[in-house]
């Protein structure tokens, strides 16, 4: 049976209610996938690498990796008929400005690449990706992710979700002329400060400035 691997990055995982609400509409949407393993890791810089092995060389490479470690991954393995695609129908396309209102990257996704989480694009790279996880970061798949993912849901969902629409606006004005990044970075630390109870401020400045950062690529390149 077919599987795909599943990482919510930074952004979902930092904001807890994001988090559980991604998870649940990943599970209403694909009622019949199986869940194996259920991990929260800080991504070592060599695991990063690896898994971002196919974009070393392109200008987004850096940030992706920069990104990635900016704080915990929730990481997970999902089974089922034509799972590579449905989940990423489900999530949406890879922009999040060019994802569907209703996917989970155009609703909760930030602002251009920081866009919730990863899902294997092919089952081929799936299997290279979950063997990955597997041995770099124990990613265990008899382990029942169902059971963990639903604790999970059960104690985050109730995070408010608040900031979405306002990070994205100060994104766009940082956008408009690209000066005064650190009032920006502050004003939207504070406003992930209401959404992420259980990370201090540093951490969340700097996922702060990961978002901003993905902005500072637009203005770098033709994307
Ligand atoms: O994640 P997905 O498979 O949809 O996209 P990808 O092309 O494999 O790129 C990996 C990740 O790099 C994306 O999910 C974005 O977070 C980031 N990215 C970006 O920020 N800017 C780009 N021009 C391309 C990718
Ligand atoms: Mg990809």
């Amino acid at each position: 049976m077919e599987q795909t691997l599943l990482i919510l990055k930074p952004d979902a995982t930092m904001r807890r209610g994001v988090g559980a609400a991604v998870f649940e509409q990943i599970l209403n949407a694909l009622p019949d996938a199986k869940l194996k393993g259920f991990l929260e890791i800080a991504v070592p810089s060599h695991l990063a690498e690896k898994h971002y092995a196919v974009h070393e060389g392109k200008f987004f490479y850096p940030w992706l990796l920069q990104f990635i470690q900016v704080g915990n991954v929730l990481a997970t393995v999902l089974e089922g008929e034509d799972i590579v695609a449905r989940l990423r129908e489900v999530l949406g396309a890879t922009f999040v400005e060019k994802a569907s209102p209703d996917s989970l990257r155009g609703k909760y996704g930030i602002v251009g690449g920081v866009n919730v989480a990863h899902a294997s694009d092919e089952p081929a790279n799936a299997e290279k990706e979950i063997a990955l996880w597997q041995k770099e970061a124990q990613l265990d798949l008899s382990q029942d992710g169902f059971e963990a993912i639903n604790a999970y849901i059960a104690k985050w969902l109730e995070t408010p979700i608040v900031a979405t629409e306002q990070i994205r606006q100060i994104c766009q004005d940082y956008a408009r002329e690209y000066l005064n990044r650190d009032i920006y970075q502050s004003e939207i630390t504070e406003l992930l400060i209401e959404e992420c109870p259980d990370w201090m401020e540093a951490e969340l400045s700097t996922l702060a400035n990961a978002i901003l950062g993905n902005m500072d690529l637009d203005r770098d390149s033709d994307r």
